[in-house]
């Protein structure tokens, strides 16, 4: 397991852009995979979670062809993929799993799914439920709530599901699932979650009807192949903006970066703390909305983070509890239990590293307290195996007294490959 020593920097300056849009790459390849023509992505995230979606569909039988640049998926249609001669093996990707699981729901055929130690802990009857109720036939581990889960393909009937949990991984694996029932399948959240699904299906095709908090899909219409143009990743912007905001004497321009606004809570949270982030040259590409961000460095103060903000920045709140350490006063983060069922339990793990840095963290059910230090206390630090959490603590070295060494930091290269490399480029001593 690899680690590595981040010391102080003086301030965080210069032009950079971020990798693809996870979210974006994974849907970019699945509806791809399952529409006649040939789809071209570009901007495609190389991260080890996009590869193993790759992977996967390679497995049924799709052709792609990467030159580097783009990516060539050769369309099978909607009912042309081919039964895998393995088990699927997802890696740390919870997206993958889960939203192949609902297209895989719907197939003529038997496949199994699965991942690494992290995956396997996590929570399936999520989509596994409202796949049954659809006829789905799904067995799996500690009945049919953890991976490796084997699915038997067959007809689906559409329902309409009301999520207990803001989810998009929840909404697009009944969407998925949805284009093979006859008739007209919905979705309702608590909250709106990311919604590239509903995005990406509309491109391709797909007959939808979008409400306010929900999704109704209509079953058997096939989908067209289409040219994606996949934005930055604002999840990965988020550290680096984090990073600016925190150093003193910084100016950073992050080009092109997605800012559909099921996914800008962390701009929304970071600017009522004071933080300085401009939106530049707002466009619309592939039907999302991108935008050049500059940051510059802000004496940031305490908030309360609650509600519908939540969802949308659901990602992010490693990277938002490095900024509220650095913050005049208290932060409250509530209503964010879904924290504790990501690639690790974020809020302990956020919790037990920012008790090593000197900051006061009280831990709750669906949240924490923090109150922020005048300074960062440097030492050894846990990513626990989760990328967001060892990109988190690297941003923290950047101001702590001493420099973080951050253990286990192999598991960035699931989205963010070139995170170490960018942090130098722009880290000025
Ligand atoms: C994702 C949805 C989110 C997010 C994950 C990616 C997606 O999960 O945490 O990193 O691409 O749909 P949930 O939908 O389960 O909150």
């Amino acid at each position: 397991m690899n680690s590595i020593i981040i010391n102080p920097v003086s301030s965080v300056r210069g032009e950079i852009t971020v990798p693809g849009d996870k979210s974006i790459s994974h849907r970019s390849i699945m509806l791809g995979a399952i529409a006649n023509g040939v789809t071209t992505v570009t901007g495609f995230l190389r991260g080890e979670d996009n590869m193993a979606t790759m992977r996967a569909f390679r497995a049924m039988g799709v052709e792609i062809d990467d030159d580097g640049i783009t990516l060539s998926i050769h369309g099978r249609g909607l009912h042309g993929l081919k039964e895998p001669a393995d088990v699927i093996d997802c890696g740390n990707s919870g997206t993958t799993i889960r939203l192949i699981s609902g297209l895989l729901a719907g197939q003529s055929f038997f496949s199994v799914v699965t991942g690494d130690q992290y995956l396997r802990k996590r929570p399936m009857k999520r989509v596994v439920e409202p796949l049954a109720r659809m006829g789905a036939s799904i067995m799996g581990r500690q009945k049919g709530t953890l991976a490796p889960l084997a699915i038997t393909g067959c007809a689906l009937n559409p329902i309409g599901y009301d999520s207990p949990v803001s989810s998009a991984q929840i909404k697009s694996a009944i969407m998925l699932a949805g284009l093979y029932a006859g008739g007209e399948t919905s979705v309702r959240e608590p909250s709106l979650s990311r919604d590239h699904s509903e995005r990406m299906f509309r491109l391709f095709g797909a007959s939808l009807d979008i409400f306010q908090t929900g999704v109704t899909v209509r079953g058997g219409v096939e989908l067209q192949a289409q040219e994606i143009t996949v934005p930055g990743d604002i999840s990965s912007a988020a550290f680096l903006i984090v990073a600016a905001l925190i150093t003193p004497g910084s100016e950073l321009l992050i080009k092109n970066v997605g800012v559909n606004p099921t996914r800008t809570g962390v701009i929304d949270i970071l600017r009522s703390m004071g933080g300085s982030i401009q939106l530049l040259e707002e466009r619309v590409v592939s039907g999302e909305p991108v935008a050049d961000l500059m940051v510059r460095s802000s004496r940031l103060k305490g908030v309360a983070i609650s509600g519908s903000v939540v969802p949308r920045a659901i990602d992010e709140f490693p990277a938002v509890c490095i900024a509220a350490a650095c913050a005049e006063g208290v932060t409250i983060i509530q209503d964010a239990r879904e924290l504790r069922v990501k690639e690790t339990d974020r809020i302990a793990a956020m919790a037990s590293n920012l008790l090593r840095m000197g900051v006061s963290v009280e831990e709750r059910e669906d949240g924490m307290e923090i109150t922020g230090v005048e300074c960062l206390l440097g030492g050894e630090m846990e990513s626990f195996g989760d990328h967001r959490i060892a990109m988190s603590l690297s941003v923290a070295g950047l101001v702590a007294k001493g420099g973080i060494k951050v253990n286990d930091i192999d598991c960035v290269a699931t989205s963010f490959p070139s995170f170490f490399t960018l942090l130098e480029k722009v880290a000025e001593r």
